[in-house]
């Protein structure tokens, strides 16, 4: 997916400050995309083209790790992630009727992202808290032993909860 026209220039400035920041290390690279993934809770094409310039990668390599890692979208992602674990051990403990309830409650099925851009969710296959199934993560944040009640909980707390940039803006 391609970045608006207005928000080039934007880009080119991140992009180099990125870059300087690793001072252009190709060693660095996983850390430069986990930079851009957070900015933009994604990575947009023309970051890979810019990075890889001026990283002197070939583009193809970038692709490679970009599509290589779960934790890196090609596509836009909401402003908040959460994950459903369907692995066996959630499986079992009913970790179907969570992501229904969530489809059902945001309008999305996995690996969409809210129309207002706020929340994106999908399922993984195991997140290694099997103990705590069925079990989901929100902005990383592990929360174990979900249930309907506990989940619906969970998304007034994060439909409630206001990003820092938000905050800012509140008090200016
Ligand atoms: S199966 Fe869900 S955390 Fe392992």
């Amino acid at each position: 997916m391609s970045l608006p026209v207005e928000a080039q220039d934007e880009l080119e400035q991140i992009i180099t400050s990125i870059v300087d920041r690793y001072k252009a290390k190709p060693t660095a690279l996983i850390m430069a995309l986990q930079d851009i993934q957070k900015y933009y809770h994604y990575l947009p094409i023309e970051a890979l083209k810019l990075i890889a310039k001026k990283m002197n990668l070939p583009v193809a390599q970038l692709f490679g790790v970009a599509t290589f890692f779960k934790a890196f979208s090609l596509t836009p992602k909401g402003k908040h992630h959460m994950c459903v674990c369907t692995g066996t051990a959630c499986h079992v403990r009913q970790a179907g009727v969570i992501v229904d309830n969530l489809s059902r409650s945001l309008g999305i099925n996995p690996g969409e992202t809210t129309p207002d851009g706020e929340i994106s969710f999908e399922t993984v296959n195991c997140i290694g808290a099997c103990a705590l199934g069925p079990v989901i993560t929100v902005d990383d944040e592990y929360h174990g032993h979900m249930t309907v009640a506990k989940l619906n909980k969970v998304l007034d707390d994060l439909r409630g909860k206001k990003t820092a940039e938000e905050m800012v803006e509140e008090v200016q």
